[in-house]
């Protein structure tokens, strides 16, 4: 595995492998990784003949300075898993590199990126999609792969590449749990080991109101979410949002949409945990 810091020598790597016809995917991450990055990352080797995996911790998603500076770096041993893993290229440049000069490129996807996400991070979007669609320009991967625990961001950069009429796939994976639940996320390492506990009751109410769905209307079904969480001493709930799959906008009944899915988002102390489940 070749470990890449800048953009020209990234490009004149992918151009040779571009010109003995081989297929590329990409895995944009934040490093830090975990098994939820390394299941992407598999299904990429499976399904292209070369892997790159970017690990760039993207200054311009991050609308709390703080989360920036407390965002867990773990270079060496990500690129470990990534050898491992049989990646051909990590990718992991400076700020510098990627944004020589200050990005002044504005996204908007309204509605999908106004609500949740959107609306508590304000910026956070258009960053993504700054980071993103550099990315997809250095790169020129023909399938790209990103976790659907982030679902607003898959929709959202689904959309992108519709409306810019980028020549690639974006595939969704599903999200990877611990074995006791709770979602797998680089912010999970900045837990303490009671807030992890404190932290596993999210899921936990999540995967109970797929159960109490069945015979509950939409409503009902927020209200036990909202409830259950705020029952848990340690969790400050910031939304729960159930959600049009397709829209990301919020429903009323269960027969409004053809895809139905709930998006939360939790304090547990200090780390902002997010979580999602399907309902239909
Ligand atoms: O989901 C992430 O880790 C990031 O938002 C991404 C897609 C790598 C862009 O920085």
């Amino acid at each position: 595995m070749k470990v890449i810091k800048t953009v020209k020598e990234l490009q004149t790597e992918i151009a040779a492998m571009k010109k003995s016809g081989l297929s590329v995917g990409l895995v944009p991450t934040m490093g830090a990784l975990h098994a939820g990055h390394i299941s992407l990352v598999k299904r990429s080797v499976e399904e292209n003949d070369v892997t790159v995996v970017s690990i760039f911790v993207n200054p311009t998603q991050f609308n709390d300075k703080n989360d920036l500076l407390k965002y867990p770096r773990t270079l060496e041993a990500d690129c470990l898993l990534l050898q491992q893993a049989g990646v051909a290229i990590a990718f992991a440049p400076s700020v510098e590199e990627v944004y020589p000069e200050p990005d002044t490129r504005s996204f908007s996807y309204a509605p999908l990126d106004t609500v949740m996400e959107g609306a508590f991070r304000p910026g956070h979007f258009n960053g993504v999609c700054q980071v993103v669609s550099k990315l997809f320009d250095m790169v020129k991967p023909d399938k790209a792969y990103f976790g659907e625990k982030d679902f607003q961001q898959l929709a959202i950069i689904r959309e992108m590449t519709r409306q810019l009429e980028l020549p690639l796939e974006i595939v969704g994976c599903p999200i990877m749990r611990e074995s006791d639940g709770l979602a797998m996320s680089s912010r999970n390492t900045r837990l303490s080991e009671a807030e992890r506990e404190t932290a596993l009751n999210i899921s936990r109410v999540l995967f109970e109101s797929q159960r109490y769905a069945i015979n509950h209307s939409l409503l009902e079904t927020k209200s036990f979410v909202e409830q259950g969480i705020a029952a848990v001493e340690g969790l400050k709930l910031e939304y729960y949002e159930i959600v049009d799959a397709r829209t990301m906008q919020t429903v009323q009944s269960w027969d409004e949409a053809e895809g139905i899915v709930g998006c939360i988002t939790v304090f547990c102390g200090e780390v902002r945990l997010i979580d999602n489940i399907r309902y239909k």
